[in-house]
């Protein structure tokens, strides 16, 4: 299954603009749409800034950048856009009803071939489908943030995806440069974020049982498993609140042993105005370098 012609990025936030960009890296002509003028302005500056990095640091020409840049047009008409487009991905804000309206519209926009992949993390295609009269073109494609670094994208099938589709989701992933791994149900959290998950509410399982501390458990992580970051580097890499809101919701929708434990150290760190490295304070301290651990709030 070969993955030709146009590909259209609805949303053009933290993952639309750089999914745009990855694709148009490796050939792909994109039409990266958003409601907001300003959102595309933004998204075509930091491609712009990312790329420019790439070149000053000798990994591409100025050539291959300004060709990459150029291969992604912007707009803010969906019905001007879609007809010219093969192949869909979603990227806009993470609700649910949002998301219904804009498959609706990309339903009637885009030419009957053409497939509809949401790249959100939680919110599963076989929701969004019945907005559609192509369910069975339906899936979702879940790439990583940053787009341009993180290599993989998770193929999920709905149960209305039909094969061909996710051959095609996988095609495209591949077109744009991709890893694309299949995910054959729509499981709570897919595959990378359920590992991820299983093995966090680990770490602050021991951390709560005070059976190592912090740097203790993040170096056996890396030293131990060739992980690039521990479990607290990561979690104060993403920002501690936000760890918090996956975690609490998560916690309500399928609970786990481990669960109370995480919930219970992220919300005293919160409170304390420790959110990670964008507050400079989180597990560590960011004004020393290297990041110094600090203790528990009690
Ligand atoms: N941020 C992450 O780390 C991450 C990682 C993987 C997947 N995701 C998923 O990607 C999706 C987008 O997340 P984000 O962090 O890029 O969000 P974001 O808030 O940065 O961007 C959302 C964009 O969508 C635009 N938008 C809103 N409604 C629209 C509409 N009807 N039509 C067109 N554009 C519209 C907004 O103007 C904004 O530019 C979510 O579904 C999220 O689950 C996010």
């Amino acid at each position: 299954m070969s993955a030709e012609g146009r590909l259209l990025v609805l949303g053009a936030g933290t993952m639309g603009a750089q999914i745009a960009q990855q694709a148009a890296l490796h050939g792909v002509e994109v039409d990266l749409v958003d409601v907001s003028r300003e959102q595309l302005e933004r998204g075509v500056a930091q491609n712009r800034r990312l790329l420019e990095g790439r070149v000053a640091k000798g990994r591409m020409s100025t050539e291959d950048a300004e060709a990459a840049l150029s291969r992604v047009r912007t707009s803010d008409d969906l019905p001007a856009s879609a007809p010219e487009c093969a192949w869909a991905i979603e990227a806009i804000v993470e609700q649910v009803e949002a998301k219904r309206q804009a498959f609706g519209e990309l339903d009637r926009h885009l030419p009957e071939g053409a497939g509809i992949a949401t790249n959100s993390s939680t919110i599963v295609s076989s929701r969004l489908a019945s907005a559609t009269r192509r369910p069975e073109r339906v899936c979702n494609m879940h790439f990583f943030h940053p787009v341009l670094v993180m290599d993989v994208c998770e193929v999920v099938r709905g149960p209305q995806t039909s094969d061909e589709t996710v051959a095609r989701a996988v095609a495209w992933s591949r077109r744009m440069g991709r890893t694309p791994i299949v995910v054959e149900r729509e499981i709570d959290g897919f595959i990378v974020n359920r590992v991820l998950g299983a093995a966090s509410r680990e770490a602050f399982s021991l951390l709560a049982d005070g059976v190592a501390g912090v740097e203790d458990i993040d170096t056996a992580v890396r030293a131990g498993l060739n992980w690039p970051m521990g479990p607290f580097q990561l979690s104060d890499f993403s920002g501690l609140d936000t760890v918090l809101g996956v975690r609490r919701d998560r916690m309500l929708r399928e609970h786990q042993p481990g669960d109370e434990a995480t919930v219970t150290i992220l919300e005293r760190l919160v409170a304390d105005g420790r959110l990670g490295r964008k507050s400079g304070r989180g597990f560590y301290d960011y004004s020393t370098d290297p990041p110094t651990p600090l203790p528990l709030p009690s």
